[in-house]
């Protein structure tokens, strides 16, 4: 059996570090942004390679008040991918605004800088990228298309902490990158959590305001905001996980070359990686045309997976609308098809890479017949 995902054995190496810094906070007396959520916005910065963290209470919330930060109102349109999780969109519509989708590029499965340059109207006013999986989108085609319309953007890093295009972690191309610490991510709270990244003062001045109420230093408020609050306890528990952040990635990059040494003689297709980019492996997500025999062979195995995501958001009620009459999203719904995630976590054992790339090798035979 290998689970799909284990966070115990990850606090279980920990254990002592968090629970020393969870007494820590609950002995200060400080339980909302106190020095945890400071001091961990300030050590997040720094892993980035930016100048301001402002932590907020999940990845949604981070896209959510970033697209309010840079102004994005009701009516105006937000481009975005239809192969990505729910809330990169939820949080396009909570700010009040229509998402477009565009497709994908067939190799990377990110946003196509080609279709959304087909795809600006004047009603755009933003590009919503994802990284998705943790492969870097094409930051430079997209930030070119951004100054010549005009166009904010608010990267989706997700799945990517840990990834970077051309030496720069991704998040720091846009206005604002927004991450979250939900517990299966890269780095992953006790329960939720997120971050907004930017270079800019003024935006996370804003972003400071957005995420309570809309308060200034001195608790008046100057605009509209929310309470979306990274808690102290989370803060200290990221803390931990973030010393032990470099040490992770190395790991899940040494699983990826073992699933990749055991799968490339297969018909399977491997995640693609692109030139000078660092990939973050958040999933580890093969491509088969006859997914579903690869599926009965890891269930008759007891071996745990995922799809991220199944059904795109085109194809789902609330967005169904959105997408009325434009252009079909066919790289997309293909994907959708094909893909599959491995279990991939730093402490997943060689002997269990070694199970599941034999039970992936046996549902691609037995496809093969
Ligand atoms: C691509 C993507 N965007 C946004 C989010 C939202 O993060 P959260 O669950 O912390 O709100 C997630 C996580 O579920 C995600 O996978």
């Amino acid at each position: 059996m290998v689970k799909a995902f284990d966070y115990l054995r990850n606090y279980e190496a920990i254990e002592s570090e968090v629970r020393a810094a969870i007494e820590r906070v609950l002995r200060s007396g400080q339980l909302i942004l106190g020095p945890e959520v400071a001091a961990f916005e300030r050590e997040f910065a720094a892993e980035v390679g930016t100048n301001h963290a402002v932590g907020v209470g999940n990845g949604t919330d981070a896209l959510t008040l970033a697209l309010m930060a840079v102004d994005i109102r009701p009516g105006d349109e937000v481009l975005t991918v239809a192969n990505t999780a729910v809330p990169t969109v939820a949080a396009i519509r909570a700010a009040g605004a229509e998402p477009r989708f565009v497709d994908v590029d067939p190799d990377t499965l990110c946003l196509s800088p080609e279709l959304v340059a087909a795809a600006i109207t004047s009603r755009t006013r933003c590009l919503l990228p994802v990284h998705l999986h943790g492969l870097p989108a094409d930051m430079t085609a997209l930030c070119d298309l951004a100054r010549r319309y005009d166009l904010r953007i608010i990267e989706d890093c997700a799945h990517a902490l840990g990834a970077s295009l051309h030496g720069r972690h991704v998040g720091t191309f846009g206005d604002v990158g927004c991450f979250s610490f939900y517990p299966t991510k890269n780095l992953g709270a006790y329960g939720d959590g997120g971050m907004c990244v930017t270079e800019r003062p003024e935006l996370a001045t804003r972003l400071r305001a957005l995420r309570m109420y809309g308060f200034d230093d001195r608790r008046i408020a100057l605009c509209d905001g929310r309470n979306s609050r990274l808690d102290e306890l989370q803060a200290a528990i990221l803390r931990v996980k973030l010393r032990h952040f470099g040490q992770a990635q190395a790991a899940r990059h040494a699983l990826v070359a073992h699933f990749r040494r055991g799968l490339v003689d297969t018909s399977c297709r491997l995640p693609a990686t692109t030139t000078d980019s660092v990939h973050a492996y958040h999933q580890f997500v093969i491509r088969c045309p006859k997914r579903q025999a690869v599926i009965d062979a890891l269930e008759a195995r007891g071996i745990g997976y995922g799809i991220h995501y199944e059904t795109p958001l085109h194809r789902m009620p609330a967005y169904t609308t959105a997408h009325a009459g434009r252009p079909p999203l066919v790289v997309t719904d293909r994907a959708a098809g094909e893909i599959l995630s491995l279990p991939l976590y730093p402490e997943l054992r060689s002997d269990e890479v070694e199970q599941v790339i034999a039970a992936v090798r046996a549902g691609l035979s037995e496809e093969a017949r």
